[in-house]
């Protein structure tokens, strides 16, 4: 049966639209206006431009920027939360090259909390020796996503599709991609694929995989609903390498809900100003763990946040701000005193918050080089949470993220404008597309999987049943005719489930956010 789709050609295609996507269309946008190059580009977006999961960054953006701090310190603590996993190199790249970055996006017009005498009000976060997060208030991801997408709008040269979900990305013969998208989809639609009336195919010389993260895998977790590792399956189709997928990193503090699967995160940068986390007794037991007490990094925060519920055989520990200032907590925390009184009833200036660690940020990825390219595959680009630069190691520092975004985006875009010579023509072929398979996946299987077999703490064992038990359900699962948006997404978060324990299962020692009880 003939494929009914309308076909556009594009130089660049940018999938996901959060910092990793619009800073690159941003840059490339610039750059080429600069050198008056002719340069299109196609940002998609699976749901609304701004669901993502920058939209929700509370904490902020890390990058030098006092005296008393210097790149050396930065370095260090990102290697020692990495626990040396990281890639001396990058970090050192990623770390000089944030200043600089900070300056764009002051440049492009963010407007982040400044101090009295008109200096930027840096904070700290857990991991940090100096205050080097740059932030507004505790909503700095909405400040972020509101100003890139105001800077995307002044370009004609950068097209925006929303609702959008990619499928399907094939390669041909002469380079040139070829993505097969759904437009305008509801959740519960289902296609018979092969006749969709409003399938979009897309041509493009150079991809970008901004996609963000994986976190729908797991029952609990801190990202947005369309992160279901779409860029992980994609690229590793495509031939590229997946690096470290196993170093999942769980935020240690998370608004506990009773029977709730809600997960709103409470910013580290609270405990960076002051809050302490206590037990279900009452005590300060942080500091039995490590000498930075409610400041280690996460990945020690969140192990100790699990021997405490395990010893006391509670559900959760508090996070108590009740030493902080009523003012502080209005200036820089607004959004957070707000959302525990709607959700929990919780004075945060009076009561302790009852905190859970939950899934909160994906270490590893698709292996990259320095500029953001695939390593192995040709013009095609992995920024964001979905890639693996190396910056990381096996334990991401608070607020590396959204820096490592920027500054990938920006040497991705430099890369991309050199291979887009002058006289580029837009890539126009006929092409057939391989049929798209979709299993019928239980996705609450799955986070259960996940959630009990390669958690905080994992066993031999349970790596093992995990892996068997998902590629088991993955093997036997029915092939659907017709399927839904959200089916789609069930079958990716299986095969990214699969990934996960089998890189889990290839690990040989504990690092970072990987610990295996049985390796200790
Ligand atoms: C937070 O605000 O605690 C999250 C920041 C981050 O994950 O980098």
């Amino acid at each position: 049966m003939q494929m009914q789709s309308h076909l556009l050609s594009y130089h660049v295609v940018i999938i996901g639209t959060g910092l990793a996507g619009l800073a690159t269309a941003i840059y490339l946008a610039e750059a080429a206006a600069l050198s008056n190059q002719n340069i299109s580009i196609l940002l998609v977006s699976k749901a609304a431009a701004s669901d993502t999961n920058t939209n929700w960054a509370q904490g902020g953006i890390a990058a030098v920027a006092s005296d008393e701090d210097s790149f050396e310190a930065h370095i260090l603590d990102t290697l020692d939360a990495g626990a040396g996993k990281n890639d001396l190199h990058i970090v050192r790249k990623v770390i000089e090259a944030a200043p600089d970055a900070m300056q764009d996006l002051i440049r492009w017009g963010i407007d982040l909390d400044k101090k009295v005498d008109g200096t930027y009000d840096l904070v700290k976060e857990g991991g940090h020796q100096f205050s080097r997060i740059w932030h507004k208030a505790d909503s700095t991801g909405h400040t972020l996503q509101a100003t890139l997408m105001h800077r995307v709008s002044q370009f004609k040269s950068i097209i925006c599709i929303e609702n959008t979900a990619i499928v399907q990305i094939e390669k041909d013969a002469q380079g040139t991609f070829h993505i097969q998208a759904i437009s305008n989809h509801t959740s519960d639609q289902t296609y018979p694929i092969l006749t969709v009336k409003n399938c979009i195919h897309i041509q493009c010389a150079q991809l970008v995989l901004a996609t963000g993260g994986l976190g729908m895998v797991y029952e609990k977790t801190t990202n947005q609903s369309i992160a279901t590792g779409d860029g992980i399956v994609f690229a590793s189709k495509l031939g590229a390498i997946l690096k470290d997928l196993s170093f999942v990193q769980f935020h240690p503090t998370a608004l506990y809900e009773a029977n709730q699967s809600g997960t709103y995160l409470i910013t580290e940068a609270l405990r960076g100003e002051g809050a302490i986390l206590r037990n279900i007794e009452g005590v300060d037991f942080m500091p039995q763990y490590d000498a930075r007490a409610s400041l280690a990094p996460r990945d020690i925060v969140s192990r100790a946040i699990m021997c405490e519920i395990k010893k006391s055989k509670s559900e959760y520990v508090y996070l108590d701000a009740t030493g902080l200032s009523v003012s502080t907590i209005q200036k820089h925390f607004p959004n957070i005193q707000s959302v525990c009184q709607q959700k929990s009833g919780i004075d945060i200036c009076k009561q302790w918050i009852p905190v859970v660690p939950v899934e909160h940020y994906a270490c590893g990825g698709v292996q990259v080089d320095e500029f953001g390219g695939v390593v192995g595959v040709e013009a095609l680009y992995a920024i964001g949470e979905v890639a693996s630069t190396g910056l990381h190691g096996a334990n991401r520092l608070a607020s590396n993220s959204l820096i490592e975004g920027i500054v990938f985006a920006k040497w991705a875009a430099i890369k991309m404008m050199n291979a887009l010579s002058h006289d580029t023509a837009l890539p126009i072929s006929a092409y057939h597309f391989k049929p798209i398979l979709v299993k019928k996946i239980d996705r609450t299987l799955v986070q259960n999987c996940l959630s009990n077999y390669a958690g905080i703490e994992k066993t031999t064992a349970d790596l093992i049943k995990g892996f068997n038990e998902l590629s088991q359900v993955y093997q036997e699962a029915n092939t659907l005719k017709h399927w839904s948006l959200k089916e789609w997404e069930n079958d990716l978060l299986c095969q990214v489930g699969i990934l996960i324990f089998k890189d889990a299962l290839a690990q040989t020692e504990n690092k970072g956010v990987f610990f295996n009880l049985d390796f200790d």
